[in-house]
């Protein structure tokens, strides 16, 4: 289940300790798995994304099998269903792909995120909101209703579609930018908060992406970006989706907490707020990062 296709030729077969080494990880991990089921109550559960936990037992599989037998992982199976494993795509061709059951995918199942997202933001309404990678418009649409004044761009227009149609449908005023964050022309419009959600993900590196928003933070705006937890993606959280029996991955990039926090001194500006959720996990699963406003100078 990492990211990466399942290369054409399989693996050299392990030395024998080098087999036994990964055993014993593997052991250690499959004992934290189980632990991490156990504990999370039944009523959160209902809120995880799709087969979490099963993907972090799906992932071990997979890399048992790579040991016992490499080249053996032609298949990847999600949310209870195999699928093909589908070679990783780059965000704008693969978002292009799965657009149209993007929403269907996801199904509301992220309300965990949402609700810290809501709680952190507050009070919405006259707010000038920049949302980055801002897809089909799943946090676009309520700032809106919320009576925020909404910016999203996004580099898939397949993705953009979707939050237009949903914006007419709705009838909110969503001003939708098609290109790439670090290359759109955002001209002088300046944002109480610039907001992004499961996209920073797909940027190589955080530091420029952070430099390049802050001149269009307005005086007490702040930057809150929201992902998954870097060590979930390394546990083989996938980034992708699975759609019509194959799962497409999407390139992405793993930024570990360090580079948020060094993305935010490097501009000049202050990192406000971590949240590694849910806590009482054994591997959160998501992590939201409050920027806010330039360092003092004494
Ligand atoms: C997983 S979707 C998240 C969409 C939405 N924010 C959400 O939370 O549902 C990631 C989105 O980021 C967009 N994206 C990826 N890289 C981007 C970039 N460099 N500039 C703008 N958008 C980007 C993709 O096209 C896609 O729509």
């Amino acid at each position: 289940m990492p990211n990466e296709p399942a290369k054409s030729s399989p693996p050299p077969p392990l030395s024998p300790e080098k087999q036994k080494e990964e055993t014993e990880y593997l052991a250690r991990r499959l004992e934290q798995c189980a632990s991490t089921l156990r504990e999370v109550p039944p009523a959160d559960q209902q809120k995880l994304p799709p087969g979490t936990l099963l993907l972090l037992v799906r992932y071990l599989e997979e890399r048992i099998l790579q040991v016992l037998a490499p080249g053996s992982l032609s298949e990847f199976r999600w949310g209870g269903a195999t699928h093909r494993r589908g070679s990783a795509q780059e965000p704008r061709e693969g978002y292009g792909q799965v657009a149209a059951f993007y929403d269907e995918v996801l199904g509301g199942r992220f309300g965990m995120e949402e609700q810290l997202v809501f709680e952190v933001l507050g009070e919405l309404r006259g707010k000038a909101i920049l949302d980055v990678g801002c897809g089909t418009g799943r946090f676009s649409i309520p700032f809106a209703e919320r009576g925020a004044r909404v910016t999203g761009v996004d580099l898939s227009p397949e993705m953009l579609a979707q939050a237009r149609r949903r914006a007419s449908e709705t009838n909110l005023p969503l001003e939708l930018m098609d290109g790439d964050a670090m290359a759109v022309d955002l001209g002088d419009r300046r944002f109480d908060v610039v907001f992004s959600s499961l996209a920073v993900t797909h940027l190589p590196e955080l530091a420029p992406f952070v430099a390049r928003m802050r001149p269009h933070l307005r005086s007490g705006g702040r930057i809150l970006l929201s992902d998954m937890h870097p060590n979930a993606q390394r546990m083989g959280i996938p980034v992708g989706m699975p759609i019509e029996g194959t799962y497409r991955f999407i390139r992405h990039h793993i930024h570990p907490i360090s580079e948020y926090f060094e993305a935010a001194t490097c501009a000049g500006l202050t990192f406000r707020r971590l949240v590694e959720y849910p806590k009482e996990w054994v591997q959160p699963l998501w992590v939201l990062v409050e920027i806010g406003e330039p360092v003092a100078v004494r």
